[in-house]
């Protein structure tokens, strides 16, 4: 009780400093005459029973590429578990962050980039430690990302069968390097092995040039060894020690052994954002260094007013940073002369300051607070992490998604911290059982390093009312002043997690659907038109038939499988409305 007393006096105190800066914000000041409560009746959560996903009224739902299903074919069909081969060329499991690339002006054909973060060995394999090398095959290629072209026809969506466009990415798929890091001594190996696949792909993001971006987060579950092995401090700060693979490759797989003389760097070629051309089936996907590696959530790219791009990113694990990235030039120029504007730039991480104000500060070699510590700025990419923390970042409450709003206001999903024990200006709640969402605006439209923040939504206040929602995670900011927020956690009374619709202007809260036991509602991406959702449901049951059967008929024994549903209105207006 004391606790929870604490904890209000200090949320007073911020609350007031937000509201002077909601006083000087245009959301807050001028909200766009456009913007309006959501016009659609929010699901109670009394009408949810956790075996089937539940909408409401005024919407409609469709289930597309479930985990298994061939892609652009009718083969190899789905069987459980599946093999090594098939899973190849086959939706992979663990859908997550997505982008839609249109196809054509109507917005109804289009490419859908998703990432498959991951499935834990008894969903995918049935038993929890492999035992062969086609089992760690077989996990591995279930993991990455599908790019799959889609039509919609007379309202009903599907894959174009044959399509040239469709593929799969996935662990062993080969790989790139680009930017400060690439060739470096940190990324070579003893064993000389090319860079080749990319694993637990959370959230994403797009560039201005029409390619996608797959983040790498949770890379440190993938690594372990049976041997004695001794992590550096650095590895430390990454998690990664022998105990620690949840997957069991490195039995199998010499790569994901740290105790391995020939793959002794080979986690450091995780952790970073990969650039995927979805319109380009023979393009190699490029890890880009410049963008730091850390556990990475999202990308949420915007351009600043003199072309140079910015790109927003978060760093889920208790304590760590929120990132931006400037590209040195405009991505125009630079692309024209051959450079990729996400090779050259300058990453910084925020520091949140008092009264609502703060610091995006610079992780570069001529930065004073690094000089000594590292070597070159390929040390400072690798452990982006130290060099944040040597710089005097925040530490913050796991942030997940970042999104930019139309008006030039980020927002950044914070989704708990149950270890925090002293609450700050940023993060004002110790413990924070049910996390926050943050939002800053950059000085100069995105490219200053001074911004003003305030909280928009601190989930504790609204926990134990009708439009409850706890752990804050996917994200996606509408074009008419709206925020789709999904949830990753622990809700009211045990019910499965969900989408709701925030009024950025009001603050009013309306819950728009909702999922099944056991699974995360996650992924956010529309057709252009604003009218057609695509978002996901992720280890639906956590793959246990007896608590749903989702997406297959509620059976209490099929085993349920992660997939996408297309949402619309079912009066044809914009997805929020
Ligand atoms: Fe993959 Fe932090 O969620
Ligand atoms: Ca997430
Ligand atoms: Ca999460
Ligand atoms: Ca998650």
């Amino acid at each position: 009780m004391v606790a929870k007393i604490n904890r209000r006096i200090v949320l007073k105190g911020t609350l007031a400093a937000a509201v002077g800066y909601l006083a000087g914000c245009s959301a807050g000041k001028n909200p766009p005459t456009s913007v309006s409560r959501p016009g659609f009746t929010p699901v109670s959560m009394a009408a949810v029973d956790g075996r089937s996903v539940v909408i409401a009224d005024e919407y409609e739902y469709q289930i597309l590429i479930p985990w298994g299903e061939p892609l652009a074919s009718d083969e190899p069909a789905w069987s459980w578990p599946p093999t090594a081969d098939a899973q190849t060329q086959q939706v992979g499991i663990g859908h997550d962050g997505m982008t839609f690339f249109p196809l054509s002006e109507d917005g109804r054909h289009g490419l859908l980039a998703i990432n498959h973060e991951f499935g834990s060995n008894p969903h995918v394999l049935g038993t929890a430690i492999p035992t062969t090398h086609d089992q760690v095959l077989a996990s591995q290629h279930a993991h990455g990302v599908s790019v799959i072209e889609l039509r919609e026809t007379n309202g009903i969506w599907a894959q174009v069968p044959g399509s040239r466009f469709s593929r799969r990415i996935h662990v062993n798929t080969e790989m790139v390097m680009s930017g400060p890091v690439a060739g470096h001594a940190l990324v070579t190996n003893r064993a000389n092995n090319p860079i080749q696949g990319t694993l637990n792909n959370c959230a994403n993001g797009q560039t201005p040039w029409g390619t996608y971006l797959t983040c790498e987060e949770n890379f440190n579950f993938y690594f372990g060894s049976d041997k004695p092995f001794d992590s550096t401090e650095a590895q430390q700060r990454y998690l990664l020690h022998a105990q620690g693979s949840f997957y069991g490759w490195h039995l199998f797989d010499p790569r994901f052994d740290l105790a391995h003389p020939d793959y002794a760097n080979e986690s450091n070629r995780f952790g970073w954002v990969v650039e995927i051309d979805p319109a380009d089936p023979s393009a190699t996907p490029v890890k880009r260094s410049a963008l730091g590696r850390f556990k990475h959530e999202g990308a949420a790219v915007v351009e600043g007013p003199d072309g140079r791009i910015v790109v927003y990113m978060g760093d889920d694990q208790q304590f760590e940073f929120i990132y931006k990235f400037v590209s040195s030039g405009n991505w125009r120029d630079m692309r024209a002369a051959g450079i990729s504007p996400l090779d050259e730039g300058t990453l910084y991480a925020a520091r949140f300051d008092e009264e609502g104000t703060g610091e995006w500060l610079p992780l570069t070699v001529d930065n004073p607070a690094l000089a000594t510590a590292f070597t070159d700025e390929a040390d400072i990419l690798v452990h982006t992490r130290l060099a944040a923390t040597l710089v005097g970042a925040t530490p913050m409450d796991r942030p997940e998604w970042t999104t930019v709003a139309p008006a030039g206001d980020v927002y950044c999903t914070l989704t708990n911290n149950t270890r925090r024990e002293q609450p700050d200006a940023a993060n004002p709640l110790a413990p924070n059982p049910h996390g926050h969402i943050i939002r800053w605006r950059d000085s100069d439209s995105f490219l200053d390093t001074h911004f003003t923040w305030d909280h928009f939504l601190i989930c504790d206040d609204v926990y134990e009312t009708e439009d409850s929602l706890g752990s804050p995670d996917g994200l996606l900011a509408t074009h008419d002043g709206k925020l789709l927020i999904c949830t990753d956690g622990p809700q009211l009374e045990d019910k499965p997690n969900q989408l709701l619709v925030a009024d950025t202007a009001t603050g009013a809260l309306a819950r728009l659907l909702v999922g099944v036991n056991g699974c995360e509602i996650t992924g956010l991406t529309t057709t252009p038109d604003w009218k057609t959702l695509f978002v996901n449901v992720q280890h639906p049951g956590n793959g246990n038939p007896e608590i749903t059967s989702f997406p297959a008929p509620d059976d209490g024994k099929t085993v349920p499988r992660d997939c996408t549903l297309v949402v619309r209105r079912k009066d044809g207006g914009a997805i929020g409305s």
